[in-house]
């Protein structure tokens, strides 16, 4: 088997494994995505699980993303790890085995690329995490922090640009519903809890 198709496999399931989806089961016996936003992710963790199991669901969905990543270059070097950093955010975010309800790909995609290319994760995240910290929305410090990436990754190389910008493309699809929120005001800001019915 050729080994894009085997490390793309590899993360795809890799990226099923939801860390919200497994607590949400374990901790309250909910389906968490039946919850807040419905979505199986750190975020909706935080408002309906707590800090603690926001905290698990972050690096838990990071590291798969990171774990990818290695696998790939393990598997045949940097051009298979940029396949592998796409099929993990696309196995999180429509998870066969999850019915293709997953999460929206922000913490597995840092995870990716905190081990492709450091700098520019970090310079990401930062700017993300400064929208969030003016405004109060995740969702737009998510985006925002996105955008960022495909203008830090223009100077790294050809196949890190095209994969960023395909990974920005993914974050601000998966985030459509809280745009239209967005604009409507009625988008949560964070620490704004929900009740486990
Ligand atoms: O991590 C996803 C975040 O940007 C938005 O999540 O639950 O508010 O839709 P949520």
């Amino acid at each position: 088997m050729n080994n894009y198709f085997i490390a793309a496999l590899i993360s795809y399931f890799l990226g099923n494994i939801s860390t919200s989806y497994i607590l949400g089961k374990t901790i309250a016996k909910i389906d968490i995505r039946n919850h807040g936003s419905g979505n199986a992710g750190t975020t909706n963790v935080l408002r309906t699980l707590g800090k603690k199991a926001a905290l698990i669901t972050f690096l838990g969905d990071a590291l798969k993303g990171s774990l990818a990543v290695y696998i790939g270059l393990k598997i045949g070097g940097r051009d298979i790890a940029l396949i592998s950093a796409l099929f993990v955010v696309l196995g999180h975010n429509w998870p066969v085995v999850l019915k293709f309800r997953g999460g929206k790909g922000v913490a597995t995609t840092i995870g990716t690329i905190m081990l492709i290319n450091p700098l520019q994760a970090i310079i990401s995240v930062l700017a993300g995490i400064i929208i969030i910290c003016i405004t109060k929305y995740v969702s737009l410090g998510s985006m925002l922090g996105i955008c960022t990436l495909p203008f830090l990754m223009f100077f790294v190389g050809k196949n890190e640009f095209i994969l960023s910008i395909i990974l920005t493309i993914l974050i601000l699809f998966t985030h459509r519903e809280n745009i239209k929120r967005l604009i409507k005001g009625k988008e949560k800001k964070i620490g704004q809890k929900v009740q486990i019915k």
